[in-house]
């Protein structure tokens, strides 16, 4: 069918006609809402490069939690900047941790909303990267087998406080079954795993490394993180992480990402995350603030991209402001 038989607009003219044929309904029941927590009380401290976003103590965190949950958001990820730092990272895998104490606190006051833990050691060590430094041929790298334990030992750890799932985000190699085997050694069989599979080298994860103070401290994370450039590889580790036992795999970022998102749920079938990342809410939120974007529009355009590349889930620093704009209509 052809012009002049064939008009576009006739479903597009007509508000009420567009929404029905609209392909793409990003729900509330997809949103994840990211939130760091340190120690304190009454804590409210602003991320400067993330506006509107903050770092809480476990007390306002359930405020915080709460709220998101009375906008129906069905979960909540949990990022932790400890107390002190050390080189293996031991806050990470202490049980009265800052995020074990949250999950507790939060499980106490919204026992309905799902509470995902972010399991990885870059938050906790004092050198800023994710697993071990090692030094290899006057080389400091990490040492991706010797990281596996700790970070089982801080998945075992978040499920023991109470997380109803756990989020490795470190890019370890084989991490996703030691954890599912430490998991299930400790009862926690029913624990799922989210795996961060598909997690590139992103220099859009600025904004987030102000905000959980784990920016590395010499290099970068590019032994470990994808490679942009890469989209079968992404592939091969998102085979990996099921194979693995991962029940959710995750694309990271999204919006550059959105081929490997599609091509991740065509292959796969699994439930897919992708995550908005701090760089790509940062630079939608300081673009409005120049008057040079509409927020709303930009955001909601943004995240339904998402969603129509393929995730089913979309963890994004705009939960509560799409939470609110999805009721408006
Ligand atoms: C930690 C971690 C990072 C993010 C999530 N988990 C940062 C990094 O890998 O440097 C980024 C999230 C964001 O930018 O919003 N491994
Ligand atoms: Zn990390």
């Amino acid at each position: 069918m052809a012009f002049p038989k064939q008009r576009f607009r006739r479903l597009r003219a007509n508000p009420t006609l567009r929404r029905m044929v609209r392909q793409t309904r990003l729900s509330v029941d997809q949103l994840i809402y990211p939130l760091f927590v340190r120690p304190g009380s009454g804590v409210r401290q602003a991320i400067v490069s993330m506006p509107g976003q903050y770092q809480f103590s476990p007390d306002t965190l359930v405020g915080q939690c709460r709220e998101a949950a009375d906008l129906g958001i069905p979960a909540v990820l949990l990022f932790g900047i400890p107390a002190r730092k050390d080189a293996a990272g031991s806050q990470a895998y202490a049980d009265d941790g800052i995020v074990q104490q949250s999950v507790a606190a939060i499980k106490k006051a919204c026992p309905d909303l799902v509470v995902i833990t972010d399991v990885c050691l870059c938050e906790y060590t004092d050198h800023g990267h994710c697993g071990l430094i090692v030094e290899r041929g006057g080389r400091r790298e990490v040492d991706n087998d010797a990281t596996l334990p700790l970070l089982v030992r801080q998945a075992v750890s978040h499920a023991r406080a109470g997380a109803d799932m756990v989020a490795p985000s470190d890019m370890m190699d084989g991490r996703v079954g030691a954890i599912r085997a430490g998991l299930d050694e400790g009862g926690f069989q029913n624990i799922p795993i989210m795996a961060y599979a598909a997690k590139f080298a992103s220099s859009y994860y600025g904004p987030f490394r102000e905000a959980a103070e784990s920016p590395p401290q010499f290099g970068d994370r590019r032994g470990y993180q994808m490679d942009p450039a890469n989209a079968d590889e992404a592939l091969r580790e998102v085979a990996a992480d099921i194979e693995e036992g991962a029940d959710i795999v995750m694309v990271k970022p999204a919006t550059h990402y959105l081929d490997i998102i599609w091509r991740v749920k065509e292959r796969f079938g699994m439930p897919t995350a992708a995550y908005h990342v701090s760089g790509e809410y940062a630079a939608i939120k300081a673009a409005a603030a120049n008057g040079w974007l509409d927020e709303k529009a930009a955001a909601l355009e943004a995240t339904t991209a998402i969603a129509r590349a393929g995730a089913d889930l979309v963890i994004t620093y705009f939960a509560k402001d799409l939470a609110k704009w999805l009721q408006e209509g």
